[in-house]
């Protein structure tokens, strides 16, 4: 047996890892190395939207590993073609490519707005947006310390203010091929899209046919309370990204656009090895199966108002919690006087994983299929680690 200590040494650094090393997960809940338990309320960061080990998604996996691996793109892959159909059945876009990461699905984008839009070139970003870690989307994703020490960046992203309606007169200026957005900013700080800046943003990109690019890695698969964030704002997006919840932790990104700007791709234009191989891909169906047939979403919306009731009476005993913002179960807590990485830090002594949003924000993501006493035990958790890190 190689101990867990060499293991990390042999990893090149690119994480501030938490002194645990996770064995097991079930439901809200992991356990480490010596059995002790978590209550998980980080998902795998949005991943494991239907709790940890899901029934459905583990008998779907584990009778796939049974027939066939892995068999690339150029032949027919059954789960594929059917996950495609479901999702393009449950969201206003007609034809999808899969991939294996939310980096890979925004890539998949900007090749495709570059493809398709013959004249114009340049993609509108936003302040304190993340969109992915490779050049492409580091370059697209509008915060200095991704981006720093890895110039020269990809040319043709321009940065505006989010939720800034004064600025958007200036994309009439630009008149850029696309507009790219998370309606909730996830690691940027949960910060929602207020709605009458998407309106006119929305006007803007069907005045101009500016393509309007929305970025669902964090947002998607339930997270906010409907399958996509999209659906709550009453905008047609052309191009939508997934990843994260798609597969349940199995690694799959998907990239879904309307018909007409797909077919800009055609054989040769674009492609990946592993992307939507049968294991992710039936990983996939299996997710998001359970989301359109089970009331999880549904639970997920419920719970949601239920988590922020109690937050609120939180807030009210500690006046260093200054906001409480999110949509469902992807929400953020602004909170002041110690920065927020010592709250998540104190919160493993209780046996509770949090994250953070940025230096001053706590970001919550537990599971959709959270139950009221899963939100009973992190209150009780999380105000005794607020009382030992305010006292
Ligand atoms: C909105 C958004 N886009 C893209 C990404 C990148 O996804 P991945 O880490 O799977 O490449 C993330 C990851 O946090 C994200 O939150």
């Amino acid at each position: 047996m190689v101990e867990a200590k060499t293991i990390q040494s042999s990893l090149m650094q690119t994480y501030n890892r938490f002194p645990i090393t996770v064995a097991k997960g079930k439901g809200s809940y992991v356990w480490d190395t010596d059995g002790c338990r978590f209550l998980d309320f980080t998902a795998g960061i949005a991943t494991c939207n239907l709790g940890h080990v899901p029934q459905a998604v583990k008998e779907a996996v584990s009778s796939q590993l049974e027939e066939l691996w892995h068999c690339s793109n150029l032949y027919h892959i059954d789960a594929q073609e059917k996950l495609a159909a479901l999702l393009t059945e449950y969201s206003c876009l007609d034809q999808v490519f899969f991939c294996n990461s939310g980096a890979e699905a925004n890539e998949a984008a900007i090749k495709l707005v570059r493809l398709f839009s013959t004249e114009r070139s340049n993609i509108v970003t936003f302040r304190q947006s993340f969109h992915g870690r490779t050049m492409a989307t580091l370059s697209a994703t509008g915060q200095g310390k991704i981006q720093t020490g890895f110039a020269p960046l990809l040319k043709g992203f321009t940065y505006f203010p989010y939720n800034d309606r004064v600025s958007l007169a200036r994309l009439k200026v630009e008149q850029p091929a696309a507009v790219m957005l998370e309606l909730v900013q996830g690691e940027g700080g949960v910060i929602p899209a207020e709605q009458d800046w998407i309106d006119e943003l929305v006007q803007i990109c069907t005045d101009l046919q500016i393509l309007l690019v929305i970025d669902e890695v964090q947002t998607g698969m339930g997270r906010t309370g409907s399958l996509f964030a999209y659906q709550q704002y009453g905008l047609e997006p052309d191009i939508i990204t997934l990843a994260k919840g798609l597969g349940s932790g199995f690694p799959i990104g998907a990239m879904l656009a309307k018909k007409r700007i797909a077919q800009a791709f055609q054989p040769g234009s674009h492609g990946s090895t592993f992307g939507g191989n049968p294991l992710a891909a039936t990983a996939g169906l299996a997710t998001v199966t359970e989301l359109v047939h089970s009331p999880v979403i549904q639970n997920g919306a419920e719970k949601s108002m239920l988590l922020i009731t109690y937050l609120k009476q939180l807030k009210q005993e500690f006046p260093q919690i200054k906001t409480i913002r999110g949509r469902g179960l992807l929400i953020g807590m602004e909170v002041a006087d110690v920065p927020a990485g010592e709250i998540v830090q104190a919160a493993i002594q209780e046996k509770l994983l949090i994250l953070t949003a940025g230096p001053s924000v706590i970001r919550l993501l537990p599971p959709l299929t959270i139950t009221e006493d899963d939100i009973l035990l992190f209150i009780k958790k999380f105000r005794s680690v607020l009382t030992h890190v305010f006292s």
